[in-house]
């Protein structure tokens, strides 16, 4: 088996790799190494992507660095493999406000390219939606003291209304790569998922406050950092651990049932930013200096998905609880992801 995973050497895709290196295929990281997000976090960016350039070269990937926005180059990578998994795009609410024409060129020329590969070769590809398709639109009503949630977590399947709420050019272009996605299937028979995706977290994450909240939680509580939360940190996710993405990945590869799913951890793995801190208190024996700020424009605030369909026609459940995987996390930025974070950091 050969596998083409665009973006991998960000976090998802360097996971992705792994998990198919492991799996005996043969793998080809397709990444423009792209340093927006990472200058933003003050976290040594030039050394932070290419750790995991060294760390994909070092276990057999193929590395190309190209970009998702060059059709023809796409093309050529692809030729000769038998899946597209895609996980380059410009991931980040905040940078989309900033530079709307790097956001929509990253991720509806991006998606549109991949799928035009995998409909010239005749082969599957997976995408990287995101469960802000869904929209932002704040449900919270306070009951007698307590703060309720119109939205009930189970409802929020595929079938959810989308876009809701107050929409940022990201909204904008992960709906509509993710109606492309059905587009395809519809009209090529393309054999096409989206993966709506929950907070991912795991190793190899140089999370900071624009993406990847669980890591920067974890890497500022550790460097002694001053931790900020945007709003009152009773937001909620069901995060996900990025192997069990991958898992969710091949699980496509296997069954072939093209459409639109949500992958995360469902009920079991939804946490709010507060308990997130309680966990790294736990298991750093230390509570993190934590400060408030007001939250931002766009900010979703609470999400659980529906992952039945998923465990339904993928045959695919997530395993990893919030404490095993924020354990793992910490784990490796202790041992390895500390030498590569700027001292810088603020
Ligand atoms: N991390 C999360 O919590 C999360 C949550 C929901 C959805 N997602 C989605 O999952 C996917 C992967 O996210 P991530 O956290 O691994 O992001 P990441 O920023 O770590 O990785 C993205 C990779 O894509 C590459 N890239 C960006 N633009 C490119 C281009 N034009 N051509 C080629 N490569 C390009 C970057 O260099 C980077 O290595 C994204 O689609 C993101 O929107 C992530």
């Amino acid at each position: 088996m050969k596998v083409l995973v665009t973006g991998g050497c960000g976090f998802l895709g360097s996971h992705v790799c792994e998990f198919y290196v492991r799996q005996g295929a043969e793998v080809i990281s397709y990444d423009n190494m792209t340093k927006h997000e990472l200058l933003r976090t003050g976290f040594a960016a030039d050394e932070a992507r290419t750790y995991n350039l060294d760390y994909l070269k070092g276990i057999g990937v193929a590395v190309v660095t190209a970009d998702v926005r060059q059709f023809d180059e796409l093309l050529e990578a692809a030729s000769g493999c038998d899946y597209i998994i895609h996980t380059a795009a410009q991931p980040a609410m905040t940078i989309s406000w900033e530079d709307p024409r790097l956001d929509i060129t990253s991720n509806v020329i991006g998606t549109f390219n991949v799928l035009e590969a995998a409909r010239k070769l005749k082969i599957p590809a997976a995408s990287c939606a995101t469960v802000h398709v869904y929209g932002n639109k704040i449900n919270e009503t306070l009951t007698e003291g307590k703060l309720r949630y119109e939205r009930d977590p189970d409802a929020i399947d595929e079938l959810h209304p989308t876009l809701e709420g107050t929409l940022t050019p990201l909204h904008a272009s992960k709906a509509a790569a993710d109606i492309y996605i059905r587009t395809y299937i519809d009209t090529y028979k393309v054999e096409a998922a989206s993966f709506r995706l929950t907070g991912i977290y795991g190793s190899r994450q140089f999370g900071g406050e624009d993406h990847g909240w669980v890591a920067n939680f974890a890497i500022r509580s550790i460097l002694g950092l001053p931790i900020t939360i945007f709003g009152t940190g009773k937001q909620v996710r069901d995060i996900v651990y990025a192997t069990d993405v991958c898992e969710a990945f091949h699980a496509f590869y296997k069954t072939r049932q093209p459409g639109i799913y949500n992958i995360g951890g469902g009920r079991k793995t939804a946490i709010s930013l507060l308990n997130c801190i309680d966990i790294l208190t736990e298991i750093n024996g230390t509570a993190p200096d934590v400060r408030f700020a007001l939250d931002r424009h766009g900010d979703l605030r609470y999400f659980v998905c529906d992952i039945e369909k998923a465990k339904r026609q993928l045959g695919w459940s997530p395993t990893v609880t919030p404490g095993k995987g924020i354990a793992a996390l910490v784990d490796w930025i202790r041992n390895t992801g500390l030498f590569f974070i700027n001292k810088k950091a603020k």
